[in-house]
């Protein structure tokens, strides 16, 4: 392993915040390298194959820069570009996909909601996902466009966000869904609001805890962790952004609840 080379991290956005937030937490001596591909933020509406493309562009710079593993932070890119990503690339590759096998266990009225990204809902590995873990249950699928830009802009509440979410989630009510899938790296932001509108019998889930585990547990294997002991400190992150880090840095900082050096790089 190379002296203090990162996990890099990646989303169309900062969305994948949230999962970067998950490996902070559960290893805070691992050094993570965040790259939110703003400029072309978002993914969610765009051609598989673009971004496909995009994908495989961004996670061969982030291999140049001596990431150790590249954790796909993004259900649409994880969609479209992940096997892709895996042949391509001479490090691991962990991905993100909706938590339905999750739901699938914990939905006690066999009613379940996926909330996700249009790209996600639409790409083979979801329909496969939903083969393999959503046989006996019913699943209803909502593409919510919107909520990326909130999440982006750093609003994860007041009445502009109870106000975009309320007609999306209206079909998950209607079909009384007990369980609800965030399904994009970006909801698990506007967790609380989502919770205020679907009440207390609705359960959110999110593989973000989960991915970050299976991140660290193939590191670990790999004998690739980075050390750590008493005494060890707390890793920075550093944060790249295809967009402009002035308008991009407050959001950023905003979800992550802490001071960030953003950098802006043209790819
Ligand atoms: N956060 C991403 C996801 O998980 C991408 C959202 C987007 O750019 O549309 O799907």
């Amino acid at each position: 392993m190379k002296e203090g080379s990162p996990i890099a991290v990646f989303d169309s956005g900062l969305g994948g915040l949230s999962v970067a937030r998950d490996l902070h937490s559960q290893a805070p001596e691992e050094p993570l390298l965040y790259l939110a591909d703003t400029r072309y933020c978002p993914y969610g509406g765009r051609p598989l194959e673009e971004i496909r493309e995009r994908s495989l562009h961004v996670g061969r710079y982030l291999v140049g820069l001596g990431a150790r593993a590249l954790v796909v932070a993004c259900n649409s890119a994880s969609g479209a570009a992940l096997e892709v990503l895996r042949e391509n690339l001479p490090v691991p590759v962990i991905g993100m996909e909706p938590a339905v096998k999750p739901a699938a266990a914990a939905t006690r009225n066999g009613s379940v909601g996926v909330m996700a990204t249009a790209a996600t809902l639409s790409a083979d590995r979801y329909e496969r996902l939903m083969h393999a873990h959503a046989r006996n249950v019913v699943v209803t699928g909502q593409a919510c466009p919107g909520l990326v830009e909130l999440v982006e802009e750093g609003e994860t509440e007041g009445d502009r966000v109870r106000q975009v979410l309320r007609p999306l989630l209206e079909p998950l009510e209607e079909a009384g869904v007990d369980t609800v899938v965030l399904g994009c790296t970006h909801y698990p932001f506007l967790r609380d609001a989502i919770a205020e509108i679907m009440g207390p019998g609705v359960t959110l889930i999110e593989s973000g805890p989960a991915v970050a585990r299976q991140t660290l547990r193939i590191l670990e294997s790999q004998g690739s962790r980075f050390p750590a002991g008493p005494g060890t400190e707390r890793a920075k992150m550093r944060f790249l952004t295809t967009g402009d880090p002035i308008r991009v840095a407050p959001a950023a900082e905003r979800l992550w609840l802490a001071p960030l050096k953003v950098k802006g790089i043209a790819l």
